[in-house]
């Protein structure tokens, strides 16, 4: 059978990983986690000391950037597990700067192109449908109200012992929608031909259930 690729793109902190990885497991396919890669390279500037603001400095680290995800949802760089600490505030608030480097989105939209070659992927991110895999089968565009999302990931922060409060999250989120949807290099917006999934009265589980539907639909699976 030929590789299937589906597509879910969206705003920071809609829900998209927790979603996508749920509708991998449901086909079996492999879930990618692109922002985390995102997440992986700042990481990696910060701790070399350099200005993520300075996209020169940050561009010439390329080369020594090797990123590995594990089909266990960890995210190595250089072998260096980093899964926790790519989820901290000082990465958060400094990872849209990166992302808007078109170097380093290249060397990382070039590695995500082949894992998508390889096998059947569920890859959530910002790009993906309008950039990264124009061709997928299925793009969906999966969007939560600032208010919303804000509450989820203070949530989730606080479950992971990540201490930030709610006003912050939301002025973060706000400026990385807005970094992210600016930025001229293939910026977050709605491809053509996505679904758009608004999931603010939603359960995770009925999101899962609304996005299987529509994989099997455009798959033709009855
Ligand atoms: O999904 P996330 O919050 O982990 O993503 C972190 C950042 O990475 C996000 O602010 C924008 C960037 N990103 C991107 O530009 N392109 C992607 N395909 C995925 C993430």
């Amino acid at each position: 059978m030929r590789n299937i690729a589906i597509a879910i793109d969206g705003p920071a902190a809609a829900g998209k990983s927790t979603i996508a990885k749920k509708v991998a497991k449901h086909f079996n396919f492999v879930y990618i986690d692109t922002g985390a890669m995102y997440r992986a390279f700042t990481w990696y500037v910060i701790k070399k000391g350099v200005d993520p603001k300075n996209e020169k400095a940050a561009n010439a680290l390329i080369p020594e950037v090797k990123i590995k995800l594990t089909n266990d949802h960890k995210v190595f760089v250089n072998d260096i597990d980093v899964s926790k600490e790519i989820r901290e505030p000082e990465v958060s608030g400094n990872v849209s700067f990166i992302a808007s480097y078109p170097k380093i989105r290249i060397f990382l939209t070039e590695q995500q192109r082949e894992l998508a070659n390889e096998t059947s992927v569920v890859m959530d991110g910002r790009d993906i449908g309008t950039f990264v895999l124009p061709n997928a089968d299925v793009k969906i565009f999966q969007t939560a109200s600032v208010a919303i999302r804000a509450k989820r990931r203070y949530l989730e922060n606080e479950a992971k012992g990540i201490k930030t409060t709610l006003a912050e999250i939301e002025k973060e989120l706000a400026m990385r929608d807005h970094i992210d949807s600016t930025r001229a290099m293939a910026p977050l917006r709605q491809a053509e031909d996505a679904i758009a999934v608004d999931t603010d009265y939603l359960t995770i589980d009925q999101v899962v259930e609304v996005i299987v539907n529509i994989v099997n639909n455009k798959l033709g699976v009855k």
